[in-house]
């Protein structure tokens, strides 16, 4: 089946159409910038206009950077605040005439890379964590997924929230050399470990592609690897979960 998987970032909106039996590309992957502020409406609108650009139709899948509790926002890390309460589901339903699902964006980055990628077949606990705007996570038990942790905004023993210490744009602010910002993402991998135990940590987002420029900073016990679709993951992820709701709708199947 294919679908139109969209990943809402702080930075940037991409979308691409996904072979969902695969988790490839079927189309060329475009990318909008995230209109400022990010409100519903503008984010609406350009969600409408990738649509658009890849003459679509039919269902669409969102990864979007907010706890998402049955369809509705939880919480406005990046965005604009408007969105706490919003069924985004629903909203972006009706705002684009294709029928949307939506999910936190590091959980289907997660989905993804659990089919298809890094963690395909590894049994125990998977830590996926997304590396971008803000600091995502997905955490995986035997593959089944604990939806929602927000495990970016732990307060780390230095005082701070782990986002706004370790996150890529911390790294692109601040003007920091990768090996000093694999120190700080150190720190917070450390305490992710220390605090979850996990078997394997998989590193998605946009700092992914550089992992080589700071993996030696990395000193977990636990194996550390890069996404599969590196950060792509949260479009291919997003049609996944999309086909996976559709199928769960559709009485027989799944
Ligand atoms: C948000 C998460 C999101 C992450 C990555 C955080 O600020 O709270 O929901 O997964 O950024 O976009």
């Amino acid at each position: 089946m294919q679908i139109l998987g969209i990943d809402v970032g702080g930075t940037g909106i991409k979308g691409a159409i996904v072979e969902t039996s695969t988790g490839e590309l079927a189309s060329e992957r475009l990318r909008i910038e995230t209109p400022r502020p990010a409100t519903p409406e503008s984010i609406g609108i350009t969600v409408k206009e990738l649509i658009q650009q890849h003459r679509w139709s039919g269902p669409v899948g969102i990864g979007f950077p907010a706890a998402i509790q049955h369809g509705v926002a939880r919480t406005a890390a990046n965005i604009d605040p408007s969105f706490i309460g919003l069924p985004v589901a629903d909203y972006f339903s009706l705002q684009t005439g294709c029928p949307v699902q939506v999910a936190n964006d590091a959980d289907v980055a997660g989905l993804a890379e659990m089919r298809f990628g890094a963690g395909r077949d590894v049994a125990g606990v998977v830590l996926i964590v997304t590396i971008g705007t803000g600091l995502g996570t997905a955490l995986f038990s035997d593959g089944h997924l604990l939806p929602n942790t927000e495990l970016g905004h732990v307060i780390l023993d230095n005082g701070l929230e782990a986002e706004r210490y370790a996150a890529d744009a911390v790294r692109a602010a601040k003007k920091l050399k990768w090996k000093d910002w694999g120190d700080r993402l150190n720190h917070y991998l450390i305490t992710m470990e220390n605090l979850f135990w996990p078997d394997l940590i998989v590193l998605g987002g946009s700092a992914s592609k550089k992992l080589h420029k700071y993996a030696p900073r990395i000193t977990t016990h636990t194996p550390v690897v890069p996404a599969r679709f590196l950060n792509q993951a949260g479009m291919v992820g997003a049609a996944l979960y999309a086909e996976e709701m559709l199928s769960r709708s559709r009485p027989g199947i799944g």
